[in-house]
């Protein structure tokens, strides 16, 4: 990461605005819909260049409106993955950490969406529910009532993983660790217990199942449940909604994870940053994307997630979009950023069109994903 990252961006001093025209289509999917961003089409000059009075363009709203699917949703959600081929899978399980402390980015709909993606990609994935509010567990259909083996039985009580963990119905190798209301006291009950920053890293490291990629949910909170997710983990993958005040406070969690990083786990690093609920009706959205792009450069996915009336109908229903409606917008466009997760981590890296060995990277053994 560069060390510019650290400075808190001003995203109302921008003037680097683009429209919603900025999708280019998906890298290597036929079907339409994910949103990505095409580096080099600025189209600024044919926008005004001064906001509305609700900071709206004209252009027709991009969200995805249409009746869910019918019929079985495995089958569905694995048509949509069938078109955009299969992904290489890691040699060793990636564990990415899902943090910003600010509240209602959509850290947990990332974590459930593109967890169920990879699944449906043929890895073996785990979602570590961190957040006492325990969304993650509800929209994963996992039952998460007080009585329920949890996270904190494993942080508090030493309880083994593979205890607690409840395979996820629908969704084929996709498995969850539930956290249940008990979790809001563990922050207080973590501070006098041993090794209180690394009981998720020993708890991980203990487990034997294999894996692919391990996703934790954390809370909105720098405390010690985040901090034990950024001692287990490797990557941080930090979600950024695309509003007013987005960056505010990102300061503070690349500090954390820099402390962390000296002092407790040498191999964590900012890998991916995830813009999510971009409206394309709103210029406030695309100049925050610059913003976060020209901040963070590279680490930045190129795909996007819309904000979709899909995405957020589906935790009511104990499900992910990608089950609950497989060709909307937000399923699509989860499948497109968890295929950019997975090239990454195998040093692959696409500019739209081609794709690129990135620079330095020895990982030429790509095994492919079963279907
Ligand atoms: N792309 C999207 N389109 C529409 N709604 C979305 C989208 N992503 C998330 N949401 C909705 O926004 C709200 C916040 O999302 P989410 O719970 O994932 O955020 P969070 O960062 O995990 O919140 P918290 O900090 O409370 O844990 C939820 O109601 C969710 O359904
Ligand atoms: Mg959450």
């Amino acid at each position: 990461m560069a060390g510019s990252v650290h400075r808190e961006p001003d995203v109302e001093e921008s003037e680097s605005l683009r429209s919603d025209a900025n999708i280019a289509g998906p890298m290597t999917d036929p079907v339409p819909g994910p949103r990505t961003e095409s580096p080099g089409e600025d189209v600024s000059a044919s926008m005004p260049t001064a906001f509305g009075p609700e900071g709206r363009s004209e252009t027709p709203p991009p969200m995805d409106d249409t009746t869910p699917a019918d019929g079985a949703p495995q089958a569905g959600a694995q048509a949509a993955v069938r078109s955009g081929g299969g992904l290489p899978r890691p040699e060793q399980t990636r564990v990415i950490v899902v943090a910003n402390q600010k509240g209602g980015v959509g850290k947990t709909t990332t974590t459930v969406n593109l967890a169920a993606s990879l699944a449906l990609h043929g890895s073996r994935v785990l979602v570590i529910d961190l957040d006492p509010q325990g969304n993650a567990s509800t929209a994963l259909g996992i039952d998460h009532h007080a009585e329920v083996p949890s996270v904190y039985d494993v942080l508090v009580d030493s309880k083994p993983l593979a205890d607690i963990v409840q395979p996820v119905q629908d969704v084929e190798g996709l498995f969850c660790a539930p956290a249940t209301i008990d979790l809001a006291g563990a922050e207080i009950e973590l501070v006098s217990l041993v090794a209180r920053e690394s009981r998720l890293q020993r708890a991980i490291q203990a487990y034997e199942q294999p894996l692919d990629y391990i996703l934790i949910d954390c809370p909105p909170s720098l405390g010690l449940l985040t901090v034990n997710a950024l001692v287990a983990g490797a990557e941080v993958l930090i979600p950024i909604q695309c509003e007013y005040y987005a960056l505010e406070g990102l300061g503070q969690l690349l500090r954390n994870v820099d402390l962390v990083r000296g002092h407790l786990n040498p191999r964590l690093h900012v890998s991916t940053i995830l813009l999510t609920m971009y409206d394309g009706r709103t210029r406030l959205a695309s100049q925050v994307a610059d913003e976060v792009r020209s901040h963070f450069g590279s680490e930045v996915l190129r795909t996007s997630i819309p904000r979709s009336v899909r995405i957020s109908e589906a935790p009511s229903y104990g499900q992910t979009v990608l089950t609950y409606d497989p060709s909307s917008s937000g399923s699509l466009s989860y499948l497109e950023a968890a295929r950019e997760i997975a090239l990454r981590g195998v040093g692959v890296r696409y500019d739209g069109r081609h794709a690129h060995a990135l620079p330095g990277n020895n990982q030429h053994s790509m095994q492919e994903g079963n279907r």
